[in-house]
């Protein structure tokens, strides 16, 4: 089938690539020339494990290609794909002027000579539904007045789950596809372009093998409503998941108790299970905030005040003031003292920096006249690009990120950081004090290594009282 795809970030550029190596004709459309200019020339803007490697195969599949020229590329698809962003504005609602310029363009690109199915794959608010149905509506009538109404199109809703770092496994064996249409023409589209997917006809390409056991992908046919909860209610379940991980992760602080022990063990709960458990100093990233800040907005757009979201985001905002609080312990003054952050990315596998916990700490602790030294193994360039007036020192490894600090915090679990020699790590910062804030590393290994170990939610060191009582 022909597809454009409207919007070349995470998203977008992820699913161009899988649906073209699916054998799928894809044209991928952005407003950003000059990223378009990149992907044109196989410069990615983005870095994602297996993209570049993917757009290579799927150039001799189906073929894709990157273009601004939304009209000519919607004229000649059967299927478009809206895959812009969609950030929060300062009252938590989702800003749709995105949304809104890519359903009025792609309207006003249609005409009469096929049938298209438009698909909202940018997390929308619930209820919209309509919303692009309307706005393509509008972008026919204003480009082709009265003459518009032989124009035929569907619309789909086909939220996305991906994970950056994990986008293009996340999307060729996905753990369940979401379709919501309210008209069968428009359902039998979308079945045919997922088919490959759904019944995993595809060869895996050679770098990201099936997984053991993975059959047909299950498809949950709704309506447009209800895809659009799904994908909120799915976000900010997770964003809950780990909220609770933190709240026990504090409790057990104070009790004495191991909260990495804990979460091992109410994880075998085959109703709990055991992802999305780990306590650290919160999550961050471009969905689970916006995402859940949107959904508490909707509700109260209906008179209903939703208590358990409220208190997912306090949870997760006072998770990162941990790491401020425990080097006040350590340190008794921040003011000129020096901190070494490992990691600036939200989360490892990503350059992507939106609401990474990193800026908001390194934020906090140049406000409070501490020198900040930073480490990343991918996210430096984006960081030193998006946020030029954060005065960090960017530093060449993790090593020389600590080599005379006062404290080390380790903010995101790259597993690069894992192969540290934390011994050197301690020998060579001015003062051996580690704060874990993924609880990425055994205590007692630290501690052995000659580091003050602190984790979040963890025995503070080994406790006197475990012993037997004289
Ligand atoms: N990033 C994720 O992990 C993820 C996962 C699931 C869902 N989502 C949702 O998917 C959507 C896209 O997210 P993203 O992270 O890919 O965003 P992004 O900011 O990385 O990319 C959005 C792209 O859309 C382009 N764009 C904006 N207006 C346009 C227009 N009118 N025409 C053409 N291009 C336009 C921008 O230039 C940008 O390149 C959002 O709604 C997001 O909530 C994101």
């Amino acid at each position: 089938m022909r597809v454009t795809v409207i919007g070349t970030g995470y998203v977008g550029t992820v699913t161009g690539a899988c649906l073209s190596y699916l054998g799928h004709q894809v044209t991928c459309v952005d407003v950003d020339a000059g990223k378009i200019a990149r992907l044109q020339r196989g410069d990615l803007p983005i870095y994602e494990p297996y993209l570049a490697e993917l757009l290579e195969l799927a150039a001799t599949r189906g073929g894709i290609c990157f273009t601004t020229a939304l009209r000519e590329a919607v004229a000649g698809s059967d299927v478009t794909f809206i895959a812009v962003g969609t950030p929060p504005l300062p009252t938590g609602e989702s800003n749709l002027c995105y949304l809104e310029a890519a359903a009025r363009g792609i309207g006003a690109a249609m005409d009469a000579t096929r049938y298209r199915v438009v698909v909202n794959k940018s997390t929308v608010p619930v209820g919209s539904g309509n919303l692009v149905e309307t706005l393509v509506r509008e972008g026919i009538r204003e480009s082709n007045g009265a003459g518009g109404q032989e124009i035929c199109f569907g619309v789909a809703s086909n939220p996305e789950f991906l994970r950056e770092g994990s986008a293009i496994s996340d999307s060729l064996y996905p753990d369940r596809i979401v379709l919501g249409a309210e008209e069968p023409r428009a359902l039998e589209t979308m079945r045919e372009l997922y088919a490959p997917l759904v019944e995993q006809q595809f060869d895996p390409p050679p770098f990201l093998p099936r997984p053991a056991g993975r059959g047909r992908a299950p498809l949950v046919v709704t309506s447009l409503t209800s895809a659009e909860s799904i994908k909120y209610a799915a976000n900010a379940f997770l964003a809950m998941k780990i909220g609770f991980a933190n709240e026990i992760a504090n409790i057990c602080e104070r009790v004495g108790a191991d909260v990495v022990q804990v979460m091992q063990g109410i994880g075998l709960d085959s109703r709990i299970g055991p992802k999305f458990l780990n306590a650290g100093l919160g999550w961050g990233g471009s969905c689970f905030g916006k995402d859940v800040q949107s959904l508490m907005h909707t509700a109260a757009e209906y008179g209903y005040k939703a208590r358990l979201l409220e208190a997912t985001l306090e949870v997760n905002s006072a998770q990162r003031q941990l790491v401020i609080q425990k080097l006040q312990e350590k340190l008794f003054i921040l003011k000129g003292r020096t901190v070494a952050l490992l990691g600036l990315a939200f989360k490892p596998g990503t350059d992507d920096l939106r609401d990474a916990p990193s800026l908001q700490i390194a934020g906090k602790l140049i406000h409070m006249g501490a020198r900040v030294n930073v480490y990343d193994p991918i996210a430096m360039e984006a960081c030193k690009e998006q946020y030029p007036d954060l005065k960090m020192q960017y530093c060449g490894s993790a090593l020389e990120a600590a080599a005379g600090a006062d404290a080390v915090v380790l903010v995101t679990e790259w597993e690069e950081f894992r192969a540290l020699d934390l011994k050197e790590m301690a020998g060579r910062a001015a003062r051996p004090i580690l704060i874990d804030g993924r609880n990425f590393y055994a205590p007692e290994a630290a501690r052995a290594a000659g580091l003050d170990y602190s984790g979040i939610g963890r025995m503070a060191a080994a406790p006197a009282l475990t012993g037997p009582r004289r």
